[in-house]
């Protein structure tokens, strides 16, 4: 629901909140379709009708970019509505994490699947979701993306105990959503990227409701964990949380950096800010 941003996101799904000037969800949807995933399908809630009109054709919009010769801008919209067949369901009740994924029970049938949640972006060279999908061509099981996240942040995570949090790729022994610093075993999060296999659904059906209430994903892949292997990943790149204030601002700085229109003029004011 977004409480972490209020009040930005009262009316506005946090999804949409932009970084320079893609919403969040559109880097997420393009971290998809470059890992040659098609077919995509979009958990919303109440208040999310801005996601389903930002990936749609807009013809108007479309018209009056042809009519101004705004070639560019117009290549650029047509391409939202291009990347990918998107789906959506509407989750019924903000139950958790857990409750959502088993939403998609039926689209996804019994075909292992990729999770890639909407808060956490990923600045990585080869799609965050490819390595995954990587590692799964390997293993055949279960893969978490995940990084150290220094043990100040365990709280903020599901956390992973492992023998070795330092293997890129090693077997998860089990898994714990949000534990306090005392009660973790390591320091290796889970952050928001999942290839799973469909054995979670019926696991997902017998969740009780854990932390804070919810269903929790990570209570169902806890389980899943101890009946057949599954593999924590630390994947390449920088990730971001971007529904955190903090988060958001160093993503919106790292992408406005990366932007060669933007970084000269940008880094110039970041330096004169310093200089006050
Ligand atoms: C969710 C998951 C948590 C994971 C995190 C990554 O928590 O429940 O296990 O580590 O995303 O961002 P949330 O941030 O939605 O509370």
């Amino acid at each position: 629901m977004g409480t972490r941003f209020l009040p930005a996101t009262k009316a506005l799904p946090k999804e949409m909140l932009p970084i320079v000037d893609r919403p969040t969800i559109q880097l997420v949807v393009e971290e998809a379709a470059e890992a040659g995933i098609e077919e995509i399908l979009i958990i919303t809630g109440r208040n999310k009708q801005a996601i389903e009109d930002h990936f749609d054709r807009n013809p108007e919009l479309e018209d009056l970019l042809r009519t101004k010769g705004k070639e560019e801008d117009l290549e650029e919209i047509l391409k939202i509505s291009e990347l990918a067949n998107i789906f959506y369901m509407r989750q019924k009740e903000p139950l958790g994490l857990g409750h959502a994924v088993f939403c998609a029970r039926s689209f996804i049938g019994s075909e292992p699947f990729a999770v890639l949640l909407g808060d956490d972006i990923v600045h990585a060279s080869v799609p965050c979701i490819k390595q995954l999908i990587d590692v799964y061509a390997e293993k055949g099981q279960t893969v978490l993306g995940t990084q150290r996240v220094g043990w100040e942040n365990v709280h903020k995570y599901g956390i992973v105990d492992t023998d070795d949090p330092d293997s890129p790729v090693v077997r998860v022994k089990q898994l714990t959503e949000k534990p306090s610093r005392e009660e973790a075993a390591s320091d290796l999060a889970v952050l928001g990227r999942y290839i799973i296999d469909p054995a979670i659904f019926s696991i997902l059906e017998q969740t009780a409701p854990g932390r804070g209430g919810e269903i929790q994903l990570t209570d169902g892949l806890n389980t899943l964990a101890a009946r057949h292997p599954v593999w924590a990943y630390s994947f390449t790149g920088r990730r971001y949380d971007v529904g955190d204030r903090l988060g958001f601002l160093e993503a919106t700085l790292e992408y406005a950096l990366r932007r060669e229109e933007l970084a000269p003029a940008l880094k110039k004011f970041l330096s004169s800010l310093q200089r006050r």
